[in-house]
């Protein structure tokens, strides 16, 4: 009896910790265990830290007094210790760290680190560099403030990752993303803990990487815009300081109109090339109508795509010399080579190739890219690089150390190569099925991505957030990968059971903040884009609405961009309109969400007293908009949202009416107040209301769970 009153206690003093951590802490990804302790240390002027340490670990040092300076940045404080160097090993300065070993980013090195903060001291260890450096992204995000100022609570921190592979990609072809540009994106990617960028740099649209070698890849295969040699090797260190490698692809044998502009000679016709996204999409299907009828897997067997000579020696010695010199930039033991969507119709059109197949009993185009990629993988085997590749590489002859790539959703869309597990039973897998960035679907879908509730293989290294770039560059990027890669980023760093997404969202916002701080454009990209859209007046009433608005889901809106005339391109199109500068997750629905569900429970009048404030802005701001609305010709694509909008906040209010009166159960009204909700709920011209389903849920007095997936298409 005593024994179980003992394990009652324990049990709701876990759970008081629990419920303690669950509310304040802002730590984004969640550690694999922390134990949050009654008190708070405090951060003066006096701050110090100390380190225990091999005295030639520049990295670390370096690190550590990033860390530093910017929590002196935050807190303002004028913290007297201008360096901190190898002599710096009191035992009592205020953060002590100690660490034993040596160690550079690299798939598999240890990242485990500990942190305790009691009243008196923090102290972070670690087995070696990489793991401080994670242990150092935690306190940047522990740290905290009340009405007597800074500190960080005391806590104690036990982690390491769950997935050893955590990387983002990011797409610098189809629009250039600059230097300045990848490197805030690097140091986004350290506060989550990521550690691989995977850089796509050549598409059909551009080359961007600088070869001397062979300099018309760059100069005929750009419009100008690409990375010099120099400043690969500097993003590279760049990269490294922060625990992150860089894996490069170069997309091959398709996706590679790029590198027939300098060398047609390469590709399997005649040419001539330039770069640019393939022109075929509008010519295939002329007619709109017809168009729709077309399954997208026929669209894409049956485009016209420039593709490598596989049959051709010269491209194998080409690529062999491009390789190596790739090689002495990226110092990674990895290379991608894509080889996605590949649909054999350039070899099928070429007679030699033709011959050449039945000459060496080639049955398929898929034998002939497996053909590709073994001579592929024997080149970057000679450079000591292990092959990476999109899951069409998959083949039964396929070597052992090739890395797979998961991509192609296995709803039946577009031929899948394998289910992720079966993937991985012979090859290491990693996985960016349902991690496309670029499909802009809400963070808690990444969050619960199934691809990772299945992960059942040791195989699996892990994942990659994915961002194509057809729809994003330089001016909304940010907001495009961010904040949502964090909550991938948690996904693939925290235990599966971190998985609550009220909370992921409360964080995933703090975290939006804290990039802001940390150098990051996405809050203030927004803010300029709506400027240029008001010509420069204010934008608050147009913010009031576009906070609530997000950019259609899925593909729809690439689609579209895609069958525009060759003149018109998703490369020259201005990605200024509402629904490129739109959050994806709109903070303004997770509040009000939140506060639909606590009303809907408790019939709470504090909620009900903020959902009214919230409808009553929406109904007013149509009228306050007409001014900016009027001759504006670049927000007529949502002038309709906004009298929708306020029509959907009237409705709402009258349903809070109802509550309070007793009359909110008459089926008539909620069926036609439904109705009308889910007119007002559908994406219109490329942008949708995300506060609708909340509004409904008024009308109907029940707050329906998300869906679980949203069409593609
Ligand atoms: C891909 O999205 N084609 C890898």
């Amino acid at each position: 009896m005593k024994k179980i009153t003992l394990l009652t206690i324990l049990f709701f003093c876990q759970l008081t910790m629990y419920a303690q951590q669950a509310t304040s802490l802002k730590l984004m990804p969640m550690p694999k265990q922390s134990m949050l302790n009654i008190g708070k240390y405090r951060i003066t002027g006096k701050f110090t830290v100390s380190i225990q340490a091999n005295t030639a670990d520049t990295t670390l040092y370096k690190a550590i007094n990033r860390t530093y300076q910017a929590l002196n940045r935050k807190t303002g404080l004028i913290f007297g210790q201008q360096y901190i160097t190898a002599t710096d090993r009191s035992d009592s300065a205020s953060l002590v760290i100690a660490v034993k070993t040596i160690a550079s980013a690299a798939i598999g090195v240890d990242e485990s680190y500990s942190i305790k903060v009691d009243e008196k001291q923090v102290k972070l260890e670690a087995p070696n560099t990489i793991g401080v450096l994670r242990g150092l992204e935690t306190l940047l995000q522990l740290w905290d403030k009340d009405n007597i100022g800074y500190y960080f609570p005391c806590i104690v921190i036990d982690d390491s990752p769950r997935f050893k592979w955590r990387g983002l990609m990011i797409d610098a072809a189809r629009h250039f993303i600059t230097f300045d540009e990848m490197r805030k994106n690097i140091d986004a990617m350290a506060a989550v803990k990521m550690n691989v960028l995977h850089w796509h740099l050549s598409d059909d649209e551009g080359f961007r990487v600088e070869s001397k070698l062979f300099p018309k890849l760059q100069l005929d295969g750009s419009n100008g815009d690409y990375y010099t040699q120099a400043q690969l090797k500097e993003l590279v260190v760049y990269a490294k300081d922060r625990g992150i490698i860089i894996v490069p692809e170069f997309d091959m044998p398709g996706h590679s109109q790029s590198w027939f502009a300098g060398y047609p000679e390469l590709a399997s016709q005649p040419g001539p090339y330039r770069p640019g996204p393939r022109g075929q999409w509008q010519k295939e299907h002329p007619d709109p109508n017809a168009r729709k009828s077309t399954s997208l897997a026929d669209i894409i067997a049956n485009l016209e795509a420039p593709t490598f000579d596989p049959t051709n020696e010269k491209v194998y010695a080409f690529l062999d010399k491009f390789v190596g010199e790739m090689a002495t930039i990226f110092p990674a033991g990895y290379m991608h080579i894509g080889a996605d969507e590949n649909n054999g119709l350039a070899w099928r059109q070429n007679p030699a190739i033709a011959a050449y197949m039945q000459q060496h009993n080639i049955q398929n185009t898929d034998d002939l890219q497996k053909y590709f990629v073994s001579r592929m993988y024997a080149i970057l085997k000679k450079y000591h690089r292990q092959l990476i590749g999109w899951e069409e590489i998959y083949n039964d002859k396929l070597p052992a150390d090739a890395i797979l790539h998961k991509w192609i959703p296995t709803d039946g869309m577009i031929k899948s190569y394998g289910k992720t597990n079966d993937l991985a039973t012979h090859h290491s897998v990693l996985i960016s099925e349902g991690f496309y960035l670029d499909m802009f679907m809400p963070a808690y879908m990444y969050y619960n991505n199934p691809a990772f509730v299945n992960a059942a293989s040791p195989n699996i290294l892990g994942g990659e957030g994915a961002q194509w770039t057809e729809l994003a560059d330089n001016n909304n990027i940010d907001g495009r990968i961010w904040p949502r890669a964090g909550a991938i980023a948690e996904r693939l760093w925290s235990p599966a059971n971190v998985n609550d997404v009220d909370d992921m969202y409360r964080r995933l916002f703090l975290f939006r903040n804290q990039l802001d701080e940390q150098g990051l454009s996405h809050i203030s990209n927004y803010e300029r884009a709506l400027r240029r859209l008001t010509n420069g007046a204010p934008i608050e009433n147009l913010q009031t609405l576009t906070d609530v608005l997000a950019p259609v889901k899925g593909y729809r809106k690439l689609m579209a961009a895609m069958f525009k005339p060759a003149q018109a391109t998703f490369q020259t199109t201005a990605l200024t309109n509402v629904s490129d500068i739109v959050f994806v997750d709109s903070e303004t629905k997770r509040k009000f969400r939140r506060l639909v569900q606590i009303y809907l429970e408790k019939k709470d009048k504090n909620a009900e007293e903020q959902i009214k404030a919230y409808l009553i802005s929406w109904q007013q701001n149509d009228g306050l908009l007409k001014l900016v609305f009027a001759g504006n010709k670049r927000l007529t694509e949502v002038e309709d949202h906004s009298k929708n909008l306020a029509t959907a906040a009237t409705i709402g209010l009258d349903a809070l009416n109802r509550i309070d009166k007793g009359t909110a159960n008459d089926a008539a009204w909620v069926k036609q107040q439904s109705n009308a909700l889910d007119e007002f709920g559908k994406a219109h011209n490329e942008t949708e209301i995300a506060v609708i389903p909340e509004i409904g849920a008024l009308v109907t007095g029940h707050l329906s769970n998300e869906p679980v997936s949203y069409s593609a298409f």
